[in-house]
């Protein structure tokens, strides 16, 4: 069954192609999928399904198979774009300025309207209901995946998997670990507000520059001194906002930044010990401080029991076994973790590096692509793991 479904995959290849393409060339933000979804949907009633819309109150697409009733499996894509100006130079290259699938989520699109093509031609195989998830708004917290599953999305469903293209990994590879694989995300908006002045009387003033100085210093001995060693977590400040002139010290500081951490525990005593540094040290110099903390996403929990039939899948379509990568967790977010929160679930990478191609750029650089030669892999894989009874 398995190297069919690769060469039934390989035989679409060229539909896959058009799908990517036209996605890839058509981006559209977070939220704003609206194009995007009805291709989608034109496209799997195309192949006689038919899709539910708006599920969630967003742009996402459900469309079901196979069996009624009995536990069922679903397979998550994610459609949105990203705001980046496109500079790969290629012929199917983003027609909306600004705008850029730069994370591979039309790949994702492409590669499960490609498996519900598959699907849709072996329906008699399917032992279990499957749903196909298409969400939206993955890149931008709070996410498409929260919505859809309050409407209902996982009900009666008893495994998701979901596929991300990875360029880090060579195009023919995949990649994926038991347990906690992609973390938590949490952003960060920090005021500091002092008093501001004069700049040649420092005297009269309280300056937030020096006092939000001291508590970017600050921030970085959480993850030295208040981390094991056996764990992890990044704190990082990326914007550091304030002042208009040379000779003003200004009213307030305004910092930005990220918080990311592998387990619950980790990300509460991290998000505490922030707080109390950036209270502490804007206090110390006579400012105050005020610290929110934006919705992110959880850390990504993959069930072994998942995993492992994930893997299986993958063999059985004669991927080998040195193709298949144990990798580290992730420093990167995905709100495919809610899905992994309330059913046992599996995220796994699918690599489409290639240096010949100059498929070599990280995912949300402006000239990132990838090898299209993973699209039928990752087709094959999910249609593999919906036909599987385990
Ligand atoms: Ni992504």
């Amino acid at each position: 069954m398995g190297s069919d479904l690769l060469a039934d995959a390989r035989a679409l290849d060229a539909t896959l192609l058009h799908w990517r393409r036209h996605l890839h060339a058509h981006p559209e933000l977070s939220g704003h999928e609206a194009n995007t979804a009805s291709y989608v949907a034109a496209a799997l009633r195309e192949m006689g399904l038919e899709p539910r819309a708006r599920v969630g109150g967003m742009y996402g697409l459900t469309v079901d198979l196979g069996p009624a009733g009995g536990p069922c499996v679903a397979l998550r894509a994610d459609m949105d774009a990203l705001p980046i100006q496109e500079q790969t130079g290629l012929p199917y290259a983003s027609r909306t300025p600004g705008v850029m699938h730069a994370c591979g989520h039309d790949a994702h699109t492409a590669m499960l309207l490609g498996a519900a093509r598959l699907l849709s031609a072996r329906r008699g195989e399917l032992a279990r209901p499957v749903r196909l998830i298409f969400q939206p708004a993955e890149e931008q917290p709070p996410g498409g995946a929260k919505p859809m599953i309050d409407a209902g999305v996982l009900d009666g469903v008893e495994r998701v998997y979901g596929l991300h293209i990875w360029s880090e990994m060579p195009v023919g590879t995949l990649g994926t670990r038991a347990g906690v694989f992609m973390a938590s995300t949490d952003e960060l908006d920090i005021v500091i507000r002092g008093r501001g002045g004069h700049a040649a009387m420092p005297q009269q003033c309280v300056d937030p520059i020096v006092a939000a100085s001291q508590v970017v210093v600050a921030l970085q001995s959480i993850t030295s001194r208040s981390i094991a060693m056996t764990d992890s977590a990044v704190v990082s400040i990326t914007q550091f906002n304030g002042g208009t002139a040379s000779n003003i010290i200004p009213e307030e500081v305004r910092l930005a930044g990220t918080v990311r951490t592998l387990s619950e525990a980790t990300r509460a005593a991290v998000l505490r010990r922030l707080r109390e540094i950036v209270e502490g040290v804007a206090r110390a110099h006579g400012a105050e401080a005020r610290v929110e903390v934006g919705a992110g996403y959880p850390a990504l929990v993959n069930d072994a029991a998942a995993v492992e039939s994930a893997l299986r899948a993958a063999r059985g379509l004669g991927i080998a076994s040195e193709s298949i990568l144990q990798l580290a967790a992730q420093g990167g977010g995905e709100d495919f973790a809610y899905y992994a929160r309330r059913v046992p679930s599996a995220f796994v990478f699918l690599g489409a590096r290639n240096e010949a191609k100059g498929c070599v750029f990280a995912h949300h650089h402006p000239r990132f692509n990838i090898d299209e030669d993973a699209l039928p892999l990752g087709a094959a894989l999910l249609a593999a793991l919906a036909l599987s009874a385990a």
